[in-house]
């Protein structure tokens, strides 16, 4: 299959790209390096560096022999999204090209005009170039758990029944965000929807839960090809800073009661989750959700498990609760369901004590990296 990875620079982006090759997929990339922009303006740049788009492919092509074809430029305009498409014509199209981090969308009027306008833009285009260009492709969008916020009812995949007055019919389930960026993805689901409705386009919306890792079967033997990891309070996700917290001597900040539970999963699922969701498309005419982690955790458990295979590594490892620049629910009922990437045959890799030493030790190489200064800003979202 033709795959186009939009927002392939990035920290799923790159390891999708080398995964799908490694299937026997052809594949090309686009990205516009906002991510890393966005790092440099803000002083909270990855741990490590990592070499551009172009080097990257010429590595991988170097150790796997499959060729990448890249193209640099932004998703959000029309003249240079139509040229991809047309030319690249894809079969499966894996929209990752948004601002991707809820504190940043919260810390300024112009990061949240950033964030609305790149991220439904982009989706936007998506869809109109692909009805342009190939019709029959199949987008993979990339959603997160995080539209459906923590309602005090179960969440089902994508989906609820409602009973109105002795008749029933099928609604999105009802999203309610708590960040900007969770909002525009709630919005990107809701154009998406509306475009399967009008037009019969055919979409898979993965709802994705915070991801943690930095190994693949790909790169494991290449440091080069690793993705990049952030452990900023702005772009860091929750199990990677605490890794990198422990590491570094700092104590681990859990926001609040610290009892704010999630759905997590390896990167490497991820990749699995994105290969089959394309290998078993979406049919004309269908906006087909799936919840996309494997384990649910508190952010106490998260930084407990630090804890102790840090401990078990020499560290010192100490838990501060700091009070929580965030507005959200510190207690909740969570009871999301998630079956139907593994009645596709996703196979999870859960989180040991192994694959935290893992992650542990290869931040430890870069350790001397670390800059202090970078981990807790307090961006407040009140
Ligand atoms: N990482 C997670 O834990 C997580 C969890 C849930 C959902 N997601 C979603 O998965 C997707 C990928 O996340 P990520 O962590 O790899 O983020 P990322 O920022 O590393 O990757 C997104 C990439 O898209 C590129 N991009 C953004 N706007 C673009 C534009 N207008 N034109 C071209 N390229 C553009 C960025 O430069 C970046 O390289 C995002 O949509 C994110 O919202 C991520």
């Amino acid at each position: 299959m033709r795959i186009l990875i939009l927002g392939g620079d990035g920290y799923l982006g790159w390891p999708t790209a080398m995964h799908l090759t490694g299937q026997g997929h052809e594949v090309a990339v686009v990205d516009n390096y906002l991510r890393r922009r966005l790092c440099r303006e803000e002083n909270v740049e990855p741990l490590f560096e990592v070499p551009n788009l172009h080097e990257r492919v010429d590595l991988w092509e170097s150790v796997s022999g499959y060729k990448v074809p890249v193209f640099v430029g932004d998703l959000s305009e029309w003249d240079f999204i139509a040229e991809v498409f047309k030319s690249f014509t894809p079969e499966g199209i894996v929209h990752y090209a948004e601002q991707p981090a809820a504190p940043y969308s919260m810390l300024n009027r112009r990061a949240a005009t950033l964030t609305l306008l790149n991220n439904l833009t982009v989706t936007a285009n998506v869809i109109f170039a692909g009805r342009e260009f190939c019709p029959d492709a199949h987008i993979v969008k990339i959603g997160t758990m995080g539209e459906y916020g923590t309602p005090n009812i179960d969440i089902e995949e994508g989906w609820l029944e409602v009973e109105h007055k002795g008749r029933r019919q099928n609604f999105l389930y009802p999203r309610q965000a708590g960040s900007l960026y969770h909002t525009t993805k709630i919005m990107d689901t809701d154009l998406l929807w509306f475009y399967v409705r009008m037009w019969g386009i055919r979409v898979t919306d993965l709802m994705q839960g915070p991801v943690y890792g930095l190994f693949t079967d790909e790169n494991a033997d290449m440091e080069q090809l690793l993705p990049f990891f952030n452990y900023d309070e702005l772009f860091g996700t929750v199990l990677n800073r605490f890794v990198v917290q422990a590491v570094a001597g700092y104590p681990l900040t859990v926001y609040g009661k610290g009892e704010q539970t999630r759905g997590y999963l390896n990167i490497k699922d991820t990749l699995n989750c994105v290969y089959l969701s394309l290998e078993s498309p979406a049919k004309p005419g269908e906006l087909r959700i799936f919840n996309q982690f494997t384990e649910i955790f508190t952010v106490n458990q998260l930084a407990e498990h630090v804890q102790r295979v840090g401990t078990g590594l020499g560290m010192n490892v100490e838990i501060k609760p700091v009070k929580n620049p965030r507005k959200e629910a510190e207690e909740h009922y969570y009871n999301p369901k998630h079956t139907g990437l593994l009645e596709l045959g996703l196979q999870p890799h859960y989180l040991t004590d192994e694959v935290l030493a893992e992650m542990m030790e290869a931040v430890l190489r870069h350790k001397d990296l670390i800059q202090h200064g970078h981990i807790y800003r307090q961006v407040k979202w009140a």
